[in-house]
């Protein structure tokens, strides 16, 4: 285990077998349908890798990059685009594939751009949740990986300050490390 961690919350075989399942809900709902699946980047490039090859039905993959965080672990609450789309998601169904959420307000921020842009349907899948985090009232993901406890984590794609990308769990980053 890396020495930041604190705990290990996921191993590989519990992130895994959480993959699989929302793979196979995901191919229930969408089979036939040749849905875009949004990853949004950074942080859900792995999960997003995953989960396809998960789902294994026709789908198209495009990506899309917010900036709420900086390097910190705290949200600034202020959420840009840094790079868009390639495609058209235009009379299609969509669904965005993130990471973690936590107060919410990315997933009301790609909500309100992907639905401004007309497709036929969109839905969005977490790997991780955060309820105790939300400050925004009425969003909640169609697709919940885990429910988890209010402590910030890394690994598996998740981040702090660019760092721990790589491991393939998912670990409590030690407090000392961010405070
Ligand atoms: P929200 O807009 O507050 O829901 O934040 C969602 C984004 O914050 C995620 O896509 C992550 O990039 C980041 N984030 C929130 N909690 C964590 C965490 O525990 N570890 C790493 N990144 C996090
Ligand atoms: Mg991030």
């Amino acid at each position: 285990m890396h020495n930041d961690v604190a705990r290990v919350l996921l191993n590989e075989q519990e992130i895994r077998d959480t993959v699989n399942r929302l793979g196979a809900e995901i191919r229930r709902d969408y089979e036939g349908k040749n849905p875009i699946l949004i990853s949004v980047l950074k942080g859900a490039f792995v999960f997003m890798a995953d989960l396809a090859r998960a789902m294994d039905i026709d789908c198209q993959i495009d990506f899309l990059m917010l900036s709420s965080y900086g390097t910190g672990s705290e949200s600034s609450g202020q959420v840009q685009i840094m790079k868009d789309l390639s495609m058209s998601i235009e009379g299609r169904h969509v669904l965005a594939v993130e990471d973690i959420l936590d107060s919410g307000r990315t997933l009301q921020y790609i909500m309100e751009i992907l639905s401004a842009r007309k497709p036929a349907s969109v839905k969005l899948c977490t790997l991780l949740d955060k309820p105790e985090r939300r400050t925004v009232q009425g969003i909640a993901a169609d697709y919940v990986g885990q429910v988890i406890p209010d402590e910030f984590v890394v690994g598996y794609g998740l981040d702090y300050a660019e760092k721990y990308r790589y491991l393939p769990y998912i670990g409590v980053l030690k407090r000392e490390v961010y405070q």
